[in-house]
């Protein structure tokens, strides 16, 4: 796709490909007699990254999903979240995967372990395809993280700016004049 806001590409899709391939089977290694292992995906940005994680997964596992907003300006969360759409599913006693998009400064994702934690499930993990460690404002690292990527913000394979960009099958910068 050509457009002046794509900038550089930090993953390729077949980096992409071949981390989810790794992350898939340490995931089904770890769970191996924890199954069905339930994933909680995060929308909307967590869209292909669940969908070519859970493919990968060759153990019994489940699907559900969660949609937040953070209170902030359009690139900076504020930790004040609000959810738009919770589980279909009761987690009590159930072995948990939040799948995400990316951790920038935690906050979004602190809320929400301590959410699904107060619902006593039997284990919950969390599963981030970026970090940028740079920004983080909580201590909070995810069990499985794909890639560490630094201080830009980034569009593609599910992550939007305005809710564009997210069909682009890599992860690329965006251009630093699209950002409003
Ligand atoms: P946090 O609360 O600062 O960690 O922000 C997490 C959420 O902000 C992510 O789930 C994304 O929806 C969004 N976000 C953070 N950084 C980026 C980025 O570089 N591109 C697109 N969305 C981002």
């Amino acid at each position: 796709m050509r457009d002046p806001a794509i900038g550089e590409i930090l993953v390729q899709a077949d980096e992409l490909n071949h981390r989810i391939d790794q992350l898939g089977t340490e995931i089904a290694r770890d769970y191996a007699g924890r199954e069905p292992v339930l994933l909680v995906g995060v929308l909307k940005g967590a869209l292909f990254f669940l969908s070519d994680l859970m493919r990968r997964l060759d153990v019994p596992c489940e699907v559900d999903f969660m949609a937040v907003a953070s209170y902030g300006s359009a690139t900076q969360s504020s930790g004040v979240v609000r959810i738009l759409k919770d589980l279909d599913a009761v987690i009590e006693d159930r072995h948990v995967l939040v799948v995400e998009d990316i951790v920038d400064s935690g906050l979004t994702l602190q809320y929400l372990v301590r959410n699904l934690r107060a619902r006593g499930p039997a284990s919950l993990e969390v599963c981030a395809l970026l970090t940028k460690p740079a920004r983080r404002q909580v201590e909070l690292e995810p069990r499985y993280v794909g890639f560490e990527i630094p201080d830009r913000f980034v569009i593609g394979y599910g992550l939007d700016h305005q809710e564009r960009y997210r069909n682009l099958p890599y992860v690329a910068v965006l251009q630093s004049s699209a950002r409003t």
